[in-house]
């Protein structure tokens, strides 16, 4: 497994690898790779001849205050758990290299980015879009692998990808979780040892909204009441940022629960976020 600093060097790679006739799969992530990003890198495997991960710590989708500087960066790790997992290449650019100067092109996918996440992270989505319009056109892979744990993410890209007809199909995987639930998150190992043992909650939560729609699919706010109520006595150190019962494709809040919705949520634990989701058929329960 080779590791890429420059665009050349990837582009040269993926090249050759194209003229064997291999398919190409891309994991964009910021590093700091878990079993949830590993597992990224397993579906390429399956699904494509020559997986590329990118590893690089976007700036552009860090807001003022947030955790740009302490985000964790690990890269030795990182390269030895890619090739742990049967990667072909890392491309790993440093900032100068993602952007030279400073850009005047962004991609924004309107509506879907200014809602859940978007609400308190305004300019995210465009620098989450933005990057991975960019890795998209220098790796130029058949398939592009993300995870259901940032479905949002998930949801604004395919939509970008739809409306730039760019030649891709982004495959999104299961989240990967903890024994006790907990979504994998590389923002986790921010959890003090309290609010460690309360965060499994967040999953709990979401089960039992789910549950409750599969069981008689009940009006909105009283889903959303029951999720804060357990929210309030299994983690009472978590401050809700939103719990939102959302159409899938649009992101928009439903009315009624008798149809496929996705529950979606986020809190803080002191100043670390954290987030989850659960998807459900209120025609058929949980899926
Ligand atoms: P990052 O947070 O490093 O995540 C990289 C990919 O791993 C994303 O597709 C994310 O959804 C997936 N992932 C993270 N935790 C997961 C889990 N527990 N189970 C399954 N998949 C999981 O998301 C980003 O980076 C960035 O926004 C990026 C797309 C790389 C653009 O900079």
């Amino acid at each position: 497994m080779n590791v890429a600093r420059s665009i050349d060097d990837v582009r040269r790679q993926v090249r050759e690898a194209r003229s064997d006739g291999k398919a190409i799969g891309l994991v964009p992530t910021m590093g700091n790779l878990h079993e949830g990003h590993l597992s990224l890198i397993d579906a390429a495997g399956r699904g494509t001849d020559f997986v590329v991960v990118s590893i690089f710590v976007n700036p552009a989708q860090f807001g003022p205050g947030e955790d740009y500087e302490r985000y964790p960066r690990t890269p030795d790790e990182d390269f030895a758990a890619c090739r742990g997992r049967g990667a072909d290449l890392v491309f790993a650019p440093d900032v100068e290299t993602m952007y030279p100067a400073e850009p005047m092109t962004e991609v924004a996918v309107k509506g879907l980015g200014s809602v859940l996440c978007g609400r308190s992270r305004p300019a995210h989505f465009a620098g989450v879009c933005t990057v991975v319009a960019k890795l998209l056109n220098i790796v130029v892979p058949d398939k592009a692998f993300f995870g259901a744990k940032d479905f949002q993410q998930s949801v604004i890209l395919r939509r970008m990808v739809r409306d730039l007809n760019v030649p891709v199909e982004i495959v999104v995987c299961p989240t990967v979780r903890e024994a006790d639930g907990l979504a994998m998150s590389s923002r986790n190992a921010y959890l003090s040892p309290e609010h460690r043992r309360q965060a499994p909650a967040l999953q709990a939560a979401l089960r039992t909204g789910a549950e409750r729609i599969a069981a008689s699919h009940p009006p909105v706010a009283e889903v959303r009441s029951a999720m804060r109520e357990h929210l309030r006595g299994a983690a009472p150190a978590a401050e809700v940022d939103y719990l939102e019962i959302v159409d899938p494709n649009t992101l928009q809040s439903v009315e009624t629960t008798d149809r496929p919705v996705r529950i979606a949520l986020a809190v803080r634990f002191g100043t670390t976020r954290l987030i989850d989701n659960i998807e459900v058929d209120g025609r058929r329960g949980e899926s």
